[in-house]
């Protein structure tokens, strides 16, 4: 097994099967850019393989099928209904529900019980000009027909300051009506955002989150799983709501993930721009390949930062969620 000194395991794993976004959200796109896939994606068939050297040999249990926007990938299709047979604990998709009424047959056909979707607002017009694209009612579609599914759902939310923050109630009460658990990301330092004065501007975080919340509700904090990014709270008789406070109580001391770019690069820290090829590794044969994985992980894992996430480098567009 592969531990580090804090303990930490992959256990975890971020599958990104496209680099490629039909939105271009502000906080993750600069102006004028969009994002693409990589040149040289893994195939369907090489990522199948990869996911299984992984569970092997790191003893991957989680998985998140994430992009860019997954929905999007022609590989989704094919990966899907594979990825349900390989005996993993759990699996989630992370989307932005653009697609999710053209993929829903697929995805309730599949099994798969938990979708994590992206919506930063409830305001059509904020919409378009936080995501730059897509359109709200679709969304808002997509998450009825996956709960009339009974699939679980959680949504993510971005509060940013004179942008969207005055979503913060409007969308708890959508999801609290709803059973559905609403998490708030705080603004991360990444990308064209570091550096740049737009990060402190626009940064809303659990602090100012919460006082937005105690005008409407009292809520209690709760016990969150040990190897979970989110500090959750209860609103007594209402529901669940979290948190992912990377800047106000960073997680990193007790981060499992491990993160599959649509290229085969693996990563593992959101901060670190070292990446490890899994390309070469795929063409050998078992014993070989997962003696080299081996070794590859832990060097990942020596990746992961001891504190608090750093911000160094952008992953997080093409390697999200
Ligand atoms: N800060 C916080 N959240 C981000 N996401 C993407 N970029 C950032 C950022 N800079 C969110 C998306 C999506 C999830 C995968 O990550 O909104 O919900």
């Amino acid at each position: 097994m592969i531990v580090d000194q804090f303990g930490r395991q992959f256990r975890n794993l971020r599958l990104s099967l496209t680099a490629a976004c039909n939105y271009a959200c502000t906080y993750c796109v600069p102006d004028g850019k969009r994002l693409l896939a990589a040149s040289s994606e893994l195939s369907a068939q090489q990522m199948i393989r990869a996911l299984k050297l992984l569970i092997d040999t790191a003893g991957i249990d989680k998985l998140r099928i994430t992009g860019g926007e997954p929905l999007l990938s022609p590989k989704f299709d094919e990966l899907l209904p594979a990825i349900t047979q390989m005996g993993l604990s759990d699996i989630s998709i992370t989307t932005n529900g653009q697609l999710v009424p053209r993929k829903a047959r697929l995805i309730i056909d599949s099994g798969i019980q938990r979708i994590n979707l992206s919506l930063d607002t409830l305001n059509a017009e904020k919409f378009r000009s936080i995501a730059r694209s897509g359109d709200l009612a679709t969304v808002l579609r997509g998450i009825e027909i996956l709960q009339e599914a009974g699939i679980r759902l959680k949504i993510n939310m971005v509060p940013m300051r004179n942008q969207n923050h005055d979503q913060i109630l409007p969308l708890l009460e959508y999801c609290l009506s709803r059973n559905i658990e609403l998490r708030f990301i705080e603004l991360m330092n990444m990308g064209h955002l570091q550096g740049s004065p737009l990060y402190r501007q626009q940064f809303f975080g659990m602090h100012d989150i919460l006082g937005q919340i105690a005008q409407n509700y009292e809520y209690v904090r709760t016990d969150a799983p040990f190897d979970s990014t989110a500090v959750r709270f209860e609103i007594p008789g209402r529901g669940f709501f979290g948190i992912i406070a990377n800047e106000s109580e960073p997680f990193c001391k007790s981060c499992t993930r491990i993160r599959l770019s649509s290229n085969g690069e693996l990563y593992g820290c959101l901060s670190s721009a070292k990446s490890y090829p899994m390309t070469q590794l795929l063409e050998l044969p078992n014993p070989i390949a997962m003696a080299k994985l081996q070794d590859v992980l832990y060097g990942a894992l020596a990746d992961k930062q001891t504190l608090g996430f750093s911000g160094e480098v952008t992953v997080m567009k093409f390697i999200g969620g």
